[in-house]
């Protein structure tokens, strides 16, 4: 099956220790509640010079910052409509 979507983190040191350590794990363990495994490709990428705004993630091509762990469940949720 083809991906739909695509959600990726940005691993670069800074947002990785900002945050993303941690959101890693929260969006894998949503993707696997919500079966959206199949039709969402995560993947990690590097620094993208956006560390200002960091913890970094996009969703497709848009872009959110300064990313609260606490928060990433209801960003993923109202982006997929769930
Ligand atoms: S480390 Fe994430 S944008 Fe630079």
């Amino acid at each position: 099956m083809k991906n739909e979507h695509s959600v990726t983190i940005c691993l670069g040191s800074s947002c990785f220790s900002r945050g993303n350590k941690e959101i890693l794990d929260i969006v894998k363990k949503f993707l696997s509640e919500h079966n959206l495994e199949e039709t969402v490709f995560f993947r990690g990428e590097l620094c993208t010079g956006n560390c200002e705004k960091g913890p970094v993630l996009k969703i497709d091509d848009k872009l959110y910052g300064m990313v609260d762990p606490d928060k990433v469940y209801d960003i993923l949720g109202e982006y997929f409509n769930i």
